[in-house]
């Protein structure tokens, strides 16, 4: 019952704070007509706001001409130690928790950059996908902030972001490429023409990739998020010591389907007795290292086979799963055999971040693809498929 009326304030307080940012906005609007000329300018500097799940990420991106844009300050806070007592995240708290984080990493990211509130042409935020409450907090505070200094806003598409990150690696790709978006909730395969020019080639029919790293890992007494620890687990284990499911290996087609996956864990966990979910042994580095290579084979082979029937040379793979070693080591040997390129993000921007949030922001503006707009009322959309986004 408390957290029902938690959330019905938090709720009401973000519907004020929309409310403020609407009624500044149509004040503001009237002294400036010039905000909502486009975009012209050739440098600009874009804030970036990421709030769509449980980590609250801001930066600072600036572009200049048609260059690549260029991270000049990024901060983030993840709420992972929170949530962990709950073994996943809880909304409510992670929609509290942004509100309490925005503004202290906001402050944070223009002293870096040496850049006062002034300095930013564009507010960027995530708009989706992701959990309502929190995304509702990074689009209020961005709209607010923007309507405050007189300045367009952009809402930016999570998934986006992700697949835009490694433009902000050493060695960034060029259009186009085949992307393999592997993150907690999505794993997909995709063309990609250009910025906006997106076409789904295949996705996961149930649990994305990061899912199955998280739910085998639970059943192995790690904690959330699995993905990292199940990882460092598999480097002690043998990869062969379990057989366990490649499904849709030979489908035919770019799908995917872990839940059958973490159902076998679960029966060879339940084989295994108390050693598959106790620390130091033998048998849970076995299992973690036989689960990590099932999901590798799969996401591996399906990316080759993404290239191979497009005819492209360059793959770019993006999303929290694009941290994982095992993953990285066999893509990059099995592309090097098929002469392929293959470009990943920054490891500490593969998981969400505000930089990838103003980088996508900022590479649509360059594109064309989007303009800000000086229109401060908003709205979020927690289910936002990407192909949508054209
Ligand atoms: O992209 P992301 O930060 O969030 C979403 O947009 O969903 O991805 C989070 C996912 C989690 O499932 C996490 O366990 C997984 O990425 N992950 C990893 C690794 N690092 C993060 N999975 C496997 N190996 C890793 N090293
Ligand atoms: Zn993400």
């Amino acid at each position: 019952m408390q957290r029902v009326v938690a959330a019905t304030l938090l709720l009401r307080w973000i519907a004020d704070l929309r409310d403020a940012a609407v009624a500044l906005a149509q004040i503001m609007a009237k002294g400036r007509a010039s905000a909502r000329a486009p975009l012209k300018l050739p440098v600009m500097r874009i804030l970036g706001i990421e709030s769509s799940c449980d980590e609250t990420g801001v930066a600072l991106v600036q572009t200049t001409g048609e260059a690549l844009p260029r991270l000049l300050s990024h901060a983030l806070y993840s709420q992972i130690d929170m949530h962990q007592a709950y073994g996943g995240v809880v909304p409510e708290l992670a929609s509290r928790d942004h509100i309490r984080r925005v503004l202290p990493l906001t402050r944070q990211v223009l002293a870096e950059a040496g850049a006062t509130l002034a300095d930013i042409d564009v507010v960027a935020y995530t708009r989706g996908p992701g959990l309502a409450g929190a995304l509702l907090v990074g689009s209020g505070v961005a709209c607010a902030l923007a309507a405050s200094l007189g300045k367009p806003v952009l809402g930016v598409h999570h998934l986006e972001g992700h697949l835009l990150s490694p433009f902000l690696s050493a060695d960034p790709p060029e259009f186009p490429f085949i992307a393999l978006l592997v993150s907690g909730g999505h794993t997909q395969l995709m063309r990609v023409d250009g910025v906006g020019r997106y076409a789904l080639l295949g996705e996961t029919i149930d649990d994305a990739a990061g899912e199955a790293f998280d739910k085998s890992a639970k059943l192995m007494g790690l904690p959330y998020p699995g993905g990292p620890g199940l990882s460092r687990l598999a480097e002690q284990g043998n990869p062969a010591a379990y057989k366990l499911p490649r499904p849709l290996l030979h489908s035919g087609d770019l799908d995917f389907s872990f839940a059958g996956l973490k159902t076998a864990v679960l029966t060879q966990s339940q084989k295994i007795g108390p050693a598959a979910h106790t620390e130091g042994t033998t048998e849970r580095a076995d299992l973690a290292a036989s689960t990590q290579a099932a999901i590798v084979e799969v996401l591996v082979k399906k990316s080759m086979n993404a290239l191979k029937t497009s005819g492209m040379k360059r793959l770019v793979v993006a999303g929290g799963v694009g941290a994982n070693r095992e993953l990285r080591a066999q893509l990059n040997a099995a592309c090097a055999k098929a002469q392929v390129r293959v470009h990943y993000p920054e490891l500490h921007l593969c998981t969400d971040n505000g930089a990838m949030i103003a980088m996508a922001a900022a590479m649509r503006l360059q594109a064309g693809a989007q303009q800000a707009e000086a229109r401060y009322s908003f709205d979020v959309k927690p289910r936002w498929p990407l192909h949508e986004l054209a």
